[in-house]
C-alpha cells in the first residue's frame, strides 16, 4: 500500500488497505445504502437507518438533511454534500450515481442519505437501477416521508374513514410558467387527500387547475413548511385561498388538500400569532355546508372574530370536535 500511486487519492483508500490487512489483498465488495433521513427531526430517524449511518464510511448528502444528522457518521467518514437547488445542480444524477458505485467498487460502505423516504420524490429508483446496472449491491432503508410528518404535527390524517379514502402524493414541479402535469380530473374527485410535494410556486396554478376540474372552493388545504423542525408553520386555508397562503412562504413546504384536512392545526407563533386564511370570501361548494374553517370555530386557536383573527392569543383546543369538524366538508 506505501509505495502505491494510488494512495495519493487519499483516506479512502487507507481505510480500504486497514480493512483488507494490505494493498495485495483483494478488495472486499463495498455497498451502498440508500438510506432515508426522514424529514429533518433526527427523532424522526428509524434505528435501522442510525445502524448504517454508524457504519458508513462516506455520506453523500441531500441539502435537507440536517447537520445533527450527518453528524451520526463516524467522525472520519467522508461527507459529500450533492445538494440540487432549483435550476442550479451542484452535481447532476449521472454524476451522483456514478460517484456512489465508484465508492462501493473502492470496497466502502457508502450511506446516499436523502430527506424523507428515497423513494418518494428522491430519485432513489435511479440511483438503485445505477448500482444494480454496475453489479454493486444495494440496500434501500425507508424514511418517514414529509408528507406523513406534516399530517401529523397538523393533526389532520391523510386517510379517515369519513373525510379521506385516498391519498395520493403529488409532485408540483413544473417548468417555468407552466402548470404541473397531472391528472387533475381524478385529483378533484372528492373524499381524498392530494399531497402536492415542491408545489410552493405553483400553488396558484394547481388551484386553479383543481377547481376548474371540480374540486370545491372550499376544500380544506394546509401547506406545511419545515415540517418536524423547530421552524415549522403551518397554515390552514382552503383551495380558493391557497395562492395567497402560499405567497407568503419560501422554506421547504408541502400543500395538503381534501376534507380531512379540516382537523389541522395552524402554528401558533410564540408571540401567540396565528397564521390563518382570510375568512368570509371563500364560497361554500353546491350542497355544501359552511367552509370547513367555520365548522373548525371549536377547534381553531381562537374564537375571536374575523378582525382579531390574526392575533388571536389562545391556547388550542383538540378532541371530540373532529368528527364534527369533518361534517359539513364530507360529501
Ligand atoms: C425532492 S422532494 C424530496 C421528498 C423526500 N424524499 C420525502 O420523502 O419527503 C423535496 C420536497 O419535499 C417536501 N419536503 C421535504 N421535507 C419537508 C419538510 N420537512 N417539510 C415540508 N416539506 C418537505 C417539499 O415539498 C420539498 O420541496
Amino acid at each position: 500500500m506505501s509505495s502505491s500511486p494510488s494512495r495519493t487519492k487519499g483516506r479512502r483508500l487507507v481505510l480500504l488497505g486497514a480493512r483488507t490487512g494490505g494493498a495485495m489483498a483483494p478488495r472486499a465488495p463495498g455497498s451502498v445504502w440508500l438510506v432515508g433521513a426522514g424529514p429533518g427531526d433526527p427523532d424522526l430517524l428509524t434505528v435501522r437507518a442510525l445502524n448504517v449511518i454508524h457504519r458508513a464510511d462516506v455520506v453523500v448528502h441531500d441539502g435537507l438533511v440536517p447537520d445533527a444528522i450527518i453528524d451520526l457518521a463516524p467522525a472520519n467518514a467522508q461527507r459529500i454534500c450533492v445538494a440540487k437547488r432549483k435550476s442550479l445542480h451542484t452535481y447532476p444524477q449521472a454524476e451522483i450515481n456514478r460517484m456512489l458505485v465508484a465508492f462501493a467498487l473502492e470496497g466502502l460502505t457508502v450511506v446516499r442519505l436523502k430527506g424523507g423516504d428515497p423513494f418518494i420524490f428522491g430519485r432513489g429508483g435511479e440511483e438503485l437501477e445505477a448500482c444494480r446496472a454496475a453489479g454493486v449491491e444495494c440496500h434501500v432503508v425507508p424514511g418517514v416521508t414529509a408528507a406523513l410528518a406534516a399530517s401529523a404535527s397538523a393533526g389532520a390524517p391523510l386517510t379517515h374513514r369519513d373525510a379521506a379514502q385516498a391519498v395520493t402524493f403529488v409532485t408540483g414541479h413544473a417548468k417555468a410558467g407552466e402548470a404541473p402535469n397531472l391528472d387533475w380530473p381524478a385529483l378533484a374527485r372528492a373524499n381524498q387527500t392530494v399531497v402536492i410535494y415542491m408545489g410552493l410556486s405553483t400553488a396558484g396554478m394547481i388551484a386553479q387547475c383543481l377547481m376548474r376540474a371540480g374540486r370545491a372552493a372550499s376544500t380544506p388545504t394546509v401547506i406545511v413548511e419545515n415540517a418536524s423542525l423547530e421552524t415549522e408553520r403551518r397554515v390552514v386555508t382552503t383551495l380558493a385561498g391557497l395562492a395567497d397562503a402560499a405567497a407568503g412562504l419560501s422554506g421547504t413546504a408541502l400543500l395538503m388538500v381534501g376534507e380531512a384536512m379540516a382537523t389541522a392545526m395552524p402554528t401558533v407563533s410564540p408571540q401567540g400569532v396565528v397564521s390563518l386564511p382570510p375568512l368570509g370570501e371563500v364560497p361554500a361548494a353546491p350542497g355544501m355546508g359552511a367552509p370547513a374553517w367555520r365548522d373548525l370555530r371549536g377547534v381553531a386557536p381562537s374564537t375571536a372574530s374575523r378582525s382579531d383573527r390574526s392575533h388571536a392569543t389562545s391556547t388550542p383546543k383538540r378532541g371530540g370536535e373532529i368528527r364534527s369538524a369533518l361534517r359539513g366538508v364530507v360529501r
